[in-house]
This record gives structure tokens, C-alpha cells and sequence, in this order.
């Protein structure tokens, strides 16, 4: 299946079939847990799980699932270990890796990862950086497929800043197929760099990854609606001026009318209602949000035990 001992960074670098992969073994194993049947692909194993910013669903979902898949996960974070009394990540690297399977890492900087990568010569997963979430954008595909059972020429509207879910959907609508749009204000469109290799890996499956100022011109149609906060972690100090600069990119009933009647709603969570998403819309019947979080757990197991585990899925 030839993702077996590597690393899971951005969704750009695996192939269309390794995600086709993905998602076909977490609809197994999402399978084999409601049925309570036997999947301890990493009986024996152990994941130390690094975090330098807050965490709820992430941590909740890759230290269940790790324990659901028979292995031991080990939690660390930045404050109560070495890594924030500046250990260089290539000496956590290699420390880490002479100890443990595997490991997950939330950071701020991009690089980190790539450097902790570098170093380790175990799996790296990317539990979310500055630049990129892609074990949230990959979770968000699943459930997409799970409501709507074809991926390919549906339309995804991303509503907001174009952040690192911005961009890790980018990734993920590209290689399975789905036309995205993103609505974002001047000032707070995605990376261009990550825009224009989304779109090289959209020719592959004949989809559009595009940005669309106006919000109204970008939902027309759409099959699912995504927001995600306007002030990411690590963003904090820009607060107000971010409220001002995306007080209008919100998804509301007036955005959702436009959308088609049978549109679903997905925010990766958490969500500040009455900012990016209303009370209404968040709470309302066509919100998926909380199905969403769950299949963070079944896709995230997937992926670990399709990088950690000996035997064949
Ligand atoms: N969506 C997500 O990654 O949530 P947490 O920040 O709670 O992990
Ligand atoms: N864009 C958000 C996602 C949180 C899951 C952040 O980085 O804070």
C-alpha cells in the first residue's frame, strides 16, 4: 500500500491512490469499532505525542485511537518536557526515536516538523502547524464522503481566513477531486505557494482549487460549506483587526440559502458562534460538526496504523 514507515506532513505529498487508501481503511476500522470487533494493528507499540499548543480534539482522538489500535501513547508537551527548555528538535528527534513507533507532533513552526522528520527514523505525523492541519483535512474528506458517498465534482466553499485548514483542504479536495473555492478578503487569502501546488495537484483529478473574494459569488451551489476561526492559535495579538477584516466571511442562513438545499456544514472546531459560524447555523440540521470531530478518531487510526503497523490492513 507503500505508506508503511512514512511520514504524514501535507496531504501534497502523498499520491490520490494513498489517500483513496486512507480513507478505505478508516471506513474499516470506524466499521470494526461500532461492531466491537478486534484491531490492535499496533499491539505493543508506542507513540509519544508532542504539543506546543492547546489541544482538544487531537489529543482526545490520536491517544484513543492509538490505545484502541492495542499500542501505548505517551503525552508531552512543550512545557513539561525538554522540548520548550530549547532541546533542539533534531535531538528530540533522535532521543525520541530510539524510544518509540512513532510520533505526533502539534507545533507552531512548519519546519519543526520537517526538521523533527529529518532526524527521526520513525513516522512523523502532523497534528497541526501554522502553515497546515492535514489529519483534520483528511478526517474532513471522510465524513464529506460519508454524507455525500461521491467525492469527485462535488464543491467545497471555505469560508474565512486562509489558514492552515485553508490550505491543508486545498490538498485534500485536490486529490480526491473536488472543485474548491475558498472566500477570503484581501489580506487573509491562503498561501499562494500552497494555492498554486494545490492547483497543480488538482489537474491530476480534473478538479479547481480557486479563491473567490466575494462570499456570495463563492457559495453558489456548494455542496458542503467549511469555516474555521478568523484568529488561529499563536495569532492572538491580531485579534481585533482580524474581527474587522473578516466580520463579514461568516456562515449564516442568508450564505447557507444560497448553497444547495442540501448543503452540509463542517467546522474543524472549536467554534466562536456568532463569529465565523451563527448559533443557528452550528446547531442546525445541516451541521455535520459533531460526526466531523468523532471521525477524527476512525481516520486518524487509519493513518497510524497504515504508517506503524506490521501486518496488512
Ligand atoms: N480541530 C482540532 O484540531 O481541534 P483541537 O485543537 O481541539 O485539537
Ligand atoms: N486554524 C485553527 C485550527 C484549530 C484546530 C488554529 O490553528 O488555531
Amino acid at each position: 500500500m507503500g505508506l508503511k514507515s512514512k511520514d504524514l506532513i501535507s496531504i501534497h505529498d502523498l499520491s490520490v491512490g494513498e489517500v483513496a487508501t486512507i480513507l478505505d481503511v478508516a471506513t474499516k476500522l470506524k466499521r470494526k469499532q461500532k461492531n466491537g470487533e478486534p484491531h490492535e494493528y499496533l499491539r505493543g507499540k508506542t507513540l509519544a505525542m508532542i504539543f506546543s499548543k492547546a489541544s482538544t480534539r487531537t489529543r482526545v482522538s490520536f491517544e484513543t485511537g492509538f490505545h484502541q489500535l492495542g499500542g501505548h501513547p505517551i503525552y508531552l508537551n512543550s512545557s513539561t518536557s525538554q522540548v520548550g527548555r530549547g532541546e533542539p528538535v533534531r535531538d528530540t528527534a533522535r532521543v525520541l526515536s530510539r524510544f518509540v513507533d512513532g510520533i505526533m507532533i502539534r507545533t507552531f513552526s512548519h519546519d519543526s516538523v520537517l526538521e523533527l522528520a529529518k532526524y527521526a527514523n520513525v513516522p512523523v505525523i502532523n497534528g497541526l502547524t501554522d502553515l497546515l492541519h492535514p489529519c483534520q483535512a483528511l478526517t474532513d474528506i471522510f465524513t464529506i464522503q460519508e454524507y455525500k458517498e461521491i467525492l469527485k465534482g462535488r464543491k467545497l466553499v471555505y469560508v474565512g481566513d486562509g489558514n492552515n485548514m485553508a490550505h491543508s483542504l486545498m490538498f485534500a479536495a485536490a486529490k480526491v477531486g473536488m472543485n474548491m473555492v475558498c472566500s477570503s478578503p484581501k489580506g487573509y487569502q491562503p498561501n499562494p505557494e500552497i494555492l498554486q501546488q494545490a492547483q497543480e495537484d488538482a489537474k491530476q483529478t480534473d478538479c479547481t482549487i480557486t479563491v473567490e473574494e466575494d462570499l456570495f459569488t463563492a457559495a453558489k451551489g456548494a455542496d458542503v460549506l467549511y469555516t474555521d476561526v478568523w484568529t488561529s492559535m499563536g495569532e492572538e495579538a491580531e485579534r481585533d483587526i482580524r474581527q474587522k477584516a473578516l466580520g463579514a466571511y461568516q456562515i449564516n442562513k442568508e450564505l447557507l440559502a444560497i448553497a444547495r438545499p442540501d448543503a452540509i456544514v463542517l467546522h474543524c472546531l472549536p467554534a466562536h458562534r456568532g463569529e465565523e459560524i451563527t448559533e443557528e447555523v452550528l446547531e442546525g440540521s445541516q451541521s455535520v460538526v459533531f460526526d466531523q470531530a468523532e471521525n477524527r478518531l476512525h481516520v486518524q487510526k487509519a493513518i497510524m496504523a497504515l504508517l506503524m503497523s506490521d501486518e496488512t490492513l
